[in-house]
């Protein structure tokens, strides 16, 4: 209490002070003015935030240009930011040191985890996508999970990785964080990914002896998830038009890209089989046969 009087009493105080050696020094001027270089020997903090961590109110602006006179002539020389600060719809916002809680440090900003709109007065891109493409993420507020303007949070801060296999920096080569839904991916995606949920085509594909487990996943299904090609586009019809003609799908044949089926393997099973006598054709497949397992 003391000191908040004493303070009271200290600009009138200097003022006479200063009013009075001006006057000595020079009866033609009026009054002596009180300047920008003058606050800080009653005021400290504004001085000290503005020094630290002004920015341009350090730099384009001076004290007095915000602070337009002083008590007790002025009453409450406060500034409004939009005395300044026009023009854009970013300046139409209400409560402008909800965020930005210092004017002295303009650039230091605070906020809630539940802000959108303010966001959109800059950005306007991320809304179009989370809208173009609804997901879960589309009902997050911005905030949410950019709770420090600028911060880009990992996804799995938020969520499990799908295995072992796919790390926080992987999330990217299927997921974009504002339409997460819509998986896509580059031809190199390696097949261990998307073995985190298809084990089974992973295991029959691998252990097949044909040249599909050469191939990775993403070769056949391209681009996006969910795409499932056609035989004819890599192959078209090889055969002869009237076999095409009677067996409408590839797979009555071949069983499936995955698994295809063992013809020259089969063939030979039911030679051997239907030919048991002949002691000489076994031992003469069989290193056939030996390479042929060796390729894979
Ligand atoms: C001689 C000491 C002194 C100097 C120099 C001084 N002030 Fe003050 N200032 C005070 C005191 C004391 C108060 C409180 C006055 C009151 O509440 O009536 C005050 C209050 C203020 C306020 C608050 C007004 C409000 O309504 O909350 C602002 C802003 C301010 N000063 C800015 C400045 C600026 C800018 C400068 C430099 C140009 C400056 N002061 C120089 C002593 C000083
Ligand atoms: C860009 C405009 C701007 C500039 C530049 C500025 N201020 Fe302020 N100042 C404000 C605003 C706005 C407030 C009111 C803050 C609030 O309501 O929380 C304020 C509050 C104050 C206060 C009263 C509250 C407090 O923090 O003690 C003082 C004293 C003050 N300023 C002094 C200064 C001094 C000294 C300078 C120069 C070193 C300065 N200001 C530069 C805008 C400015
Ligand atoms: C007396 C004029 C004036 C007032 C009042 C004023 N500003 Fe500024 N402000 C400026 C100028 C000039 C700049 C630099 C040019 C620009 O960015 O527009 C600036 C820049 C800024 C910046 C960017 C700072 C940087 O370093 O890039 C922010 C943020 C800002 N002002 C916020 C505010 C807020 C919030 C208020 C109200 C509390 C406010 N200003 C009041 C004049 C003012
Ligand atoms: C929801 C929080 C929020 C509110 C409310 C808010 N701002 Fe900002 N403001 C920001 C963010 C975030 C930035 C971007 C800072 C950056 O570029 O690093 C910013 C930047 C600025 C800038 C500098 C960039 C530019 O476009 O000139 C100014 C000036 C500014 N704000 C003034 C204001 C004023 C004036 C108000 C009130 C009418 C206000 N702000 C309300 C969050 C907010
Ligand atoms: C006054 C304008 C303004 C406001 C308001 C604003 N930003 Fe920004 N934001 C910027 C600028 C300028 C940058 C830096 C340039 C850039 O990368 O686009 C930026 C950068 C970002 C970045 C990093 C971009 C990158 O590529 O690394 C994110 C994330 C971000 N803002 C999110 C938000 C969120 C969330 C909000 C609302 C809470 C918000 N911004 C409010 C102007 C603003
Ligand atoms: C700050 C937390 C947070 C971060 C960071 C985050 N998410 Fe989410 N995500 C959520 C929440 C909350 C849900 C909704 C969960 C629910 O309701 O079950 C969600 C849902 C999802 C969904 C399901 C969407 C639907 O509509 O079914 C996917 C996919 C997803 N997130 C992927 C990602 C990816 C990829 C990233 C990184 C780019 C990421 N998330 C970053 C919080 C987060
Ligand atoms: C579920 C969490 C989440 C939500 C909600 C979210 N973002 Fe993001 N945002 C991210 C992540 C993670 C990144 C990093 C890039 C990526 O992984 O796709 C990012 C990137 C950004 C970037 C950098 C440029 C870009 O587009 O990649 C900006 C700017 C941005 N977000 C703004 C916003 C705005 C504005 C909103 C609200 C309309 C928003 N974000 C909502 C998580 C989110
Ligand atoms: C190889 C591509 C791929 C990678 C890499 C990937 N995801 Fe996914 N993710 C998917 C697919 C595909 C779905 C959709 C499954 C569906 O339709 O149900 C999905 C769904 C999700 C979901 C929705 C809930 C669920 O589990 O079904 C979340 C959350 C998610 N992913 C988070 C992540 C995170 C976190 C990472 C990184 C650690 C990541 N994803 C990496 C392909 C991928
Ligand atoms: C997070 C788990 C997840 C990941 C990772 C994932 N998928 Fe899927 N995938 C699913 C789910 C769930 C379905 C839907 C299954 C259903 O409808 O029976 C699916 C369906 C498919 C389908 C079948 C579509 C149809 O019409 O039958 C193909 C093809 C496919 N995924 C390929 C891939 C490829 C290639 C990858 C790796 C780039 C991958 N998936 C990664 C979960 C995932
Ligand atoms: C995205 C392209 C693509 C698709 C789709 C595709 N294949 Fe293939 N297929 C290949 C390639 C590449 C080879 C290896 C060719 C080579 O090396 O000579 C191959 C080889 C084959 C072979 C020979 C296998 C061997 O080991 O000698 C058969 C049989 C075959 N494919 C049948 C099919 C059938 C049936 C389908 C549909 C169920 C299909 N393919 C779908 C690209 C594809
Ligand atoms: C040679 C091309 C090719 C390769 C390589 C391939 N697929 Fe397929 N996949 C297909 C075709 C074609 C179908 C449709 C069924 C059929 O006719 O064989 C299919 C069907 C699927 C299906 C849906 C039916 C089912 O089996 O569940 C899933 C899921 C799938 N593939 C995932 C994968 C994954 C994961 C990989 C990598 C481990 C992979 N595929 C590698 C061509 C391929
Ligand atoms: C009537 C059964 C049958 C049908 C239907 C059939 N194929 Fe075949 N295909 C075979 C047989 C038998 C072979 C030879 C097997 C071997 O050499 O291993 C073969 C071989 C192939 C080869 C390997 C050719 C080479 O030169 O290595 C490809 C590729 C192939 N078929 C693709 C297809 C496609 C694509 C379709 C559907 C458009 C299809 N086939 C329909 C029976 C069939």
């Amino acid at each position: 209490m003391r000191v908040a009087r004493l303070i009271n009493l200290i600009p009138a105080f200097v003022l006479t002070v200063l009013v009075g050696t001006a006057m000595a020094a020079d009866p033609a001027q009026p009054v002596a003015k009180l300047t920008s270089a003058d606050c800080v020997k009653c005021h400290e903090a504004p001085p000290r935030d503005i020094a630290a961590n002004g920015g341009k109110h350090k730099t384009e602006v001076t004290c007095q240009d915000c602070h337009q006179g002083h008590p007790p002539k002025v009453k409450h020389p406060i500034p409004q930011c939009n005395m300044c600060h026009t023009d854009k719809p970013h300046f139409k916002l209400q409560g402008c040191l909800g965020c930005h809680t210092n004017p002295h440090t303009p650039k230091i900003i605070k906020f809630g985890n539940n802000v959108t709109d303010p966001c959109l007065t800059c950005h306007t891109q991320q809304i179009q996508q989370l809208r173009a493409n609804p997901s879960k993420h589309t009902a997050l507020a911005c905030s949410f999970c950019h709770n420090v303007h600028g911060f880009k949070p990992a996804c799995t801060k938020c969520h499990n990785s799908h295995s072992a296999d796919i790390t926080a920096k992987d999330c990217s080569a299927c997921h974009k964080a504002h339409q997460p839904k819509n998986v896509t991916y580059k031809s190199d995606i390696p097949p261990k990914y998307c073995a985190a949920c298809h084990k089974r085509a992973y295991t029959l594909l691998s252990a097949s002896p044909f040249k599909h487990s050469k191939l990775s996943c993403a070769y056949c299904h391209k681009d996006k998830h969910k795409t499932v090609p056609q035989c004819t586009q890599c192959h078209g019809k090889p055969h002869a038009a009237a076999i095409h003609a009677k067996f409408t799908k590839c797979g009555d044949c071949h069983n499936i890209a995955h698994d295809l089926n063992h013809f020259v393997q089969d063939a030979e099973a039911k030679k051997a089989a239907a030919a048991p006598a002949a002691p000489a054709a076994p031992a003469e497949k069989a290193p056939a046969k030996a390479v042929k397992h060796k390729k894979k």
